[in-house]
């Protein structure tokens, strides 16, 4: 049997500033038509949990709402951007924020089995960074890639490894800098056939490196050219992967009638 992850991304919720909240319900509610094994949620998952503790318990009632087994990663919004790129008045990811979203939505990695695959999230803001816990998920994961054998791996984390190439020497809060992406691959092993990501709010699907990399759009709002280039659809929505056991894997975006793609031009007041 396959197995059927339906990835949302940047879902952005927040109790206060509740905007984008009715688009996390009717995309929720078109996922549980779908009957998915699994809802992943590649971070971002609420509007500021960096510094609103709120944000992230509102996020997690949410998402217990939708009633299917969830596995959550944190992004930048929830517990700060990577210390090599906090900017634009963003905290860095410390030991306390980290804390607060396990509290709140368990692990910030995990890794498990389905027919065929084996299934990796890391905490992409810890990558390269001077925390302990850094040094922690690097050995609890490569321990945790003991035994994958013939089976495929699917990664995921928020954001994306590179825009093009690995080779990118370009260092910004975008994708993982040179040196995070110099992380995986001790890491990790293998290469991955999956890369599935978040974070830019746009999807794309590529294959540049011998991997599949998909980027998961937002379920909740997309930014103007003015602010970011267009890599891939600015449109909201949401991810279906289906795992098959011969190790193949097929992956789709969903656009869900009546998720409006907002733009974030449209809610000046958000951040
Ligand atoms: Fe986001
Ligand atoms: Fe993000």
């Amino acid at each position: 049997m396959a197995f059927r992850i339906a990835q949302i991304s940047d879902t952005h919720l927040s109790e206060a500033k509740p905007y984008f909240v009715d688009n996390f319900v009717r995309i929720g509610e078109a996922i549980r038509a779908a009957k998915p094994d699994l809802v992943i949620n590649t971070g971002d998952i609420s509007l500021d949990g960096a510094s609103q503790a709120s944000d992230l318990a509102a996020g997690r009632l949410l998402h217990d709402a939708l009633g299917l087994p969830l596995r959550f990663l944190p992004g930048n919004h929830d517990l700060g951007d990577a210390q090599e790129t906090a900017s634009h008045g963003e905290s860095p990811i410390d030991s306390d924020r980290r804390a607060r979203y396990v509290q709140h939505f368990g692990p910030d990695r995990w890794c498990f089995d389905v027919p065929g695959w084996r299934a990796v999230g890391i905490n992409a803001l810890l990558l390269g960074s001077d925390l302990v816990e850094a040094a922690e998920q690097e050995t609890a994961i490569a321990q945790a890639m003991e035994g994958i054998g013939l089976r495929s791996l699917a990664l995921f984390l928020h954001k994306p490894l590179f825009d093009q190439t690995a080779g990118e020497s370009e260092i910004s809060n975008r994708f993982l800098t040179p040196a995070q992406r110099s992380r995986l691959p001790a890491m990790l092993g293998v290469v991955p056939a999956l890369v599935v990501s978040g974070h830019i709010h746009q999807y794309r699907s590529s294959d540049p490196d011998g991997s599949h990399h998909v980027w998961g759009p937002s379920t909740a709002f997309v930014l103007p050219d003015r602010i970011q280039p267009t890599y891939g659809a600015k449109k909201v929505g949401y991810v279906e992967h289906t795992l098959r056991p011969d190790g193949t894997h097929d992956s789709r975006m969903v656009e869900v009638p009546g998720a409006r793609t907002l733009n974030i031009d449209d809610l000046p007041r958000i951040y």
